[in-house]
């Protein structure tokens, strides 16, 4: 083990899912039908028409996958909670079975010595919701608020972190603005209403959350962020990563941490009269910890003027090695990453955890294992990346693969696999791959 890879006594390792993308039973014991159930019935929408409906079967498999954790030696586990299964409608009364799983799983974890870290909204809005006005709609923040407050109330006994909110930057920008995610919708920049009623739910959950949970429960939020770069030198390319990292950190990271928009928003006539007296005090909550989900920084150009939305993403030079999902491998982007928000944000910066971070790769099931050398070394250099990043004084207390299965990657299907565990489809058999060990070895010699 190279001495880089050493991390401080008590850091958190894990890995994380998200219920949509493994649970599959989705017509089980009452859930409701969700904003992804709608999108996925829609030709056209994933690729290959693949669904959720099976998925990993991980809601009926649970057990297995738990033992697939401990076998880890994770110390942690990152899950999500489908509202749907709790509250069909997105409202009223919870439903019994829906509490019963995810008591059991909490539980299976708590017995396994992993700690449960559920997210409270990994995408999976309900449909009834969503014809209700969604998260273009304020009241869908105080929905999501009772939702909360509900489930702390029922496994605040036991779970000792919460998160709010999965990548409230995605939702808005893949599901909202440009269409290419559930429920569909291409709002262009007109979405920032449904990104400022999703941080407006983040702050009424965390007020529910901590009038709830135990004092030394925590309670943070995971927002995707990556560096900005312009994909060529033109002035407009520069000036439209300048845009995206007003539209990703102004807007997703900012309010939190400063209890304020950027002033600059102001600037791009964007509709902001969702935004309310008082909103960004509610927004900006203490976090105990912010989630960071880290994938490669984003290479962006602009459009040509006229164009429904001002910048796209671009490719990435062609000298940097590429995942299953065309994503390059810049493992210096999280190093940039954690050390430039360190600088913007100083004091204001809670203690960070990264929440995910992960590779697709060409895996292939052979004689019985998956050798999956490239997801090792994406692991291995994103670790020291982030060693770099902690030496030069970013206070991180976690890492969390993304993912342990592979699993249902949204509009991409089934195809790129991102798991430590191969998941055989036809099957659900689960297989180990090289990765798993490797990260296994890696967390035992932390010890
Ligand atoms: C993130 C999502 C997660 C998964 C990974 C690959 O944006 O949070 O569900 O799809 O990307």
């Amino acid at each position: 083990m190279s001495a880089v890879l050493r991390f401080p006594p008590g850091f958190l390792w894990g890995v994380s899912t998200s219920a949509y993308q493994i649970e599959g039973s989705l017509q089980a014991d009452g859930r409701g039908p969700t904003i992804w159930d709608r999108f996925c019935a829609e030709a056209g929408r994933i690729a290959h028409g693949d669904t959720a409906a099976v998925a990993c079967d991980h809601y009926r498999r649970y057990q297995q996958d738990v033992a697939l954790l401990a076998g880890l030696g994770v110390g942690a586990y990152r899950f999500s909670i489908a509202w749907s299964r709790l509250q069909p409608e997105g409202r009223g009364p919870f439903k019994r079975e829906g509490l019963a799983f995810y008591s059991r799983l909490v539980d299976e974890l708590l017995a396994q010595g992993i700690s449960p870290m559920p997210t409270l909204y990994h995408w999976d809005l309900p449909q009834a919701l969503q014809d209700a006005g969604g998260w273009q709609h304020r009241d869908t923040a105080a929905r999501f608020a009772e939702f909360a407050q509900g489930m702390a109330r029922q496994l605040g006994d036991r779970v000792p972190r919460w998160i709010t909110h999965n990548e409230t930057f995605e939702h808005t920008v893949l599901g909202h603005a440009l269409g290419t995610h559930a429920p569909g919708l291409t709002l262009g920049l007109d979405s920032f209403a449904v990104a400022h009623h999703l941080l407006l739910s983040h702050g009424l959950a965390v007020q529910a959350l901590r009038a709830h949970l135990p004092g030394a429960a925590q309670v943070g939020i995971a927002q995707s962020m990556a560096p900005a770069r312009p994909a060529t030198g033109r002035a407009e390319d520069h000036a439209a990563a300048h845009l995206l990292h007003l539209l990703q950190e102004g807007i997703h990271c900012e309010p939190l941490l400063r209890g304020r928009y950027p002033e600059e928003l102001a600037t791009l006539g964007i509709d902001l009269s969702a935004i309310h007296a008082g909103d960004e005090a509610t927004i900006a909550q203490r976090l105990d910890f912010f989630g960071i989900n880290y994938y490669n920084p984003t290479h962006v150009q602009a459009t040509p003027p006229g164009s429904p939305v001002p910048l796209r993403e671009a490719e990435a030079p062609a000298h940097h090695e590429r995942t299953e999902m065309g994503w390059p491998v810049i493992p210096q982007g999280l190093s940039e990453l954690l050390l430039g928000l360190k600088q913007r944000h100083g004091d204001a910066l809670p203690p960070l955890v990264i929440t995910e971070n992960g590779a697709a790769m060409p895996d292939a099931l052979e004689a019985g294992g998956v050798d999956d050398p490239r997801r090792v070394a994406y692991l291995e250099q994103h670790l020291q990346a982030l060693r770099t990043a902690m030496d030069g004084g970013v206070d991180v207390q976690g890492y969390f693969v993304w993912s342990l299965l592979d699993n249902f990657e949204w509009a991409e299907g089934y195809r790129p696999r991102f798991g430590l565990v191969h998941v055989d489809y036809a099957t659900q058999r689960r297989t180990p791959k090289r990765s798993y060990h490797w990260y296994r070895d890696l967390i035992a010699a932390q010890a």
